[in-house]
């Protein structure tokens, strides 16, 4: 029970899936020369912008992440952390691009925000049933919504692809728009922070949302561009927050929108969208997709647990559920149906 309480409880990665981040060893941590060699591969893989004095700037924050995340790798947690694009990126800097500044900064100080940025890899575990969204091809891949806080637009968008596809509204899964909802958002605040829910009110009220390659995404508000829609959903519906009985039978309807915070606190996060879920021998758990990228995590996805004690569930992702809904029509109207556990 005392080790489902910790963040160490979230369950990550078949050992099956490769993971993208680069590996580091303990020859690495030697000299200054080879982390200089490490950091050299990293910008080889994840580019850097900026100047020369930039550089050794980053290479003093790089060497710090380096040796936490072998730190923390050498306890033997659960999962591991893994060195993707934010390598060279403080706490603090990664906090305030993603989550709009509200951060508690001592608390992440303690780690749990440092884990949310690096996670990766691998826990052996024996999957026994699954429901799986992604399996029966009604997910897109993974988004990348880069130094902007718009996770709520990503997570929406994500939720109302998905919704569409399930309920034969769209023939193929579409890629949407999030740029429209950072451009024109009405309830949401650009880059400076969006709930889900919000963003589904901004769709409604912008009377849909176009292709994502019509109103491509660029990480950054912009001025209004048109935009011709063509989905549509009819409104938002909230989950029963804190009941994990009423979560899992949503997301067996559609993938359902929730709020994940890094550091594990439950009042507010940043936005993701719940696609499945898993029993295993070792535990059960969500999966959960986030909108960083395919180094974050499993190509983008984590495993987190939903055995937790708590109500609100691992990271609060039970806190704040919801989910969009589409517009009856003869051809959909009777679609009440759920899918069960495979
Ligand atoms: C579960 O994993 C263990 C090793 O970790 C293995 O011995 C066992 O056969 C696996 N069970 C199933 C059902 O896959
Ligand atoms: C969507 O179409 C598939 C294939 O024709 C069908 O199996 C499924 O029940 C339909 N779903 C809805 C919600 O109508
Ligand atoms: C976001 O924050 C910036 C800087 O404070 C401000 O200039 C901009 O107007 C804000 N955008 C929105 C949509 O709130
Ligand atoms: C999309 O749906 C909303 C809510 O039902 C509606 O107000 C809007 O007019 C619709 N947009 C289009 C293009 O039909
Ligand atoms: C949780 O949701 C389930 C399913 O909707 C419901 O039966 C149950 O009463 C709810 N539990 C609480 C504590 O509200
Ligand atoms: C996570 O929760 C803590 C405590 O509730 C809060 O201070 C922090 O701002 C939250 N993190 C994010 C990214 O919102």
């Amino acid at each position: 029970m005392a080790k489902s309480v910790f963040v160490i409880a979230i369950i990550l990665a078949l050992s099956a899936i490769r993971s993208t981040s680069i590996t580091i060893t303990e020859r690495d941590l030697e000299t200054e020369e080879s982390l200089k060699n490490l950091f050299d591969k990293w910008v080889a893989d994840y580019g850097m912008e900026g100047d020369l004095d930039d550089k050794a700037k980053r290479f003093l924050v790089f060497k710090d992440n380096v040796k936490y995340i072998h730190e923390f790798n050498k306890q033997g947690h659960s999962y591991h952390l893994g060195l993707n694009q934010f390598g060279a990126m403080t706490n603090e800097e990664f906090q305030n691009m993603y989550a709009g500044g509200r951060i508690n900064h001592r608390r992440i100080r303690r780690g749990g925000a440092i884990g949310g940025r690096y996670m990766s890899e691998k826990v052996e575990n024996n999957i026994s049933t699954c429901f799986d969204w992604r399996q029966k091809g009604a997910v897109n891949p993974i988004k990348d919504m880069r130094p902007c806080g718009c996770s709520g637009a990503f997570s929406a968008v994500a939720s109302v692809e998905s919704m569409l596809f399930i309920r034969n509204v769209t023939n193929i899964l579409l890629s949407l728009s999030e740029q429209e909802l950072v451009d024109w958002g009405f309830f949401t605040a650009g880059c400076n922070g969006s709930s889900a829910e919000a963003s589904f009110a901004d769709i409604v009220g912008l009377g849909g949302l176009t292709m994502e390659c019509a109103y491509p995404y660029t990480g950054k508000q912009g001025t209004c561009q048109p935009y011709f829609p063509v989905a549509n959903i009819s409104g938002v519906e909230l989950v029963a927050p804190n009941n994990e009985t009423a979560f899992r039978i949503a997301v067996q309807n559609q993938p359902i929108s929730g709020i994940f915070n890094t550091s594990c606190g439950f009042n507010t996060g940043y936005a993701v969208t719940v696609v499945g879920y898993c029993y295993t021998i070792d535990g059960n758990y969500w999966i959960v997709r986030n909108s960083l990228g395919t180094s974050w995590g499993e190509g983008g996805y984590i495993r987190m647990n939903s055995d937790f004690p708590d109500p609100r569930g691992l990271c609060g992702i039970l806190t704040d559920p919801s989910y969009p809904t589409n517009i009856p029509s003869p051809a959909t109207s009777t679609d009440d149906h759920s899918y069960s556990v495979e």
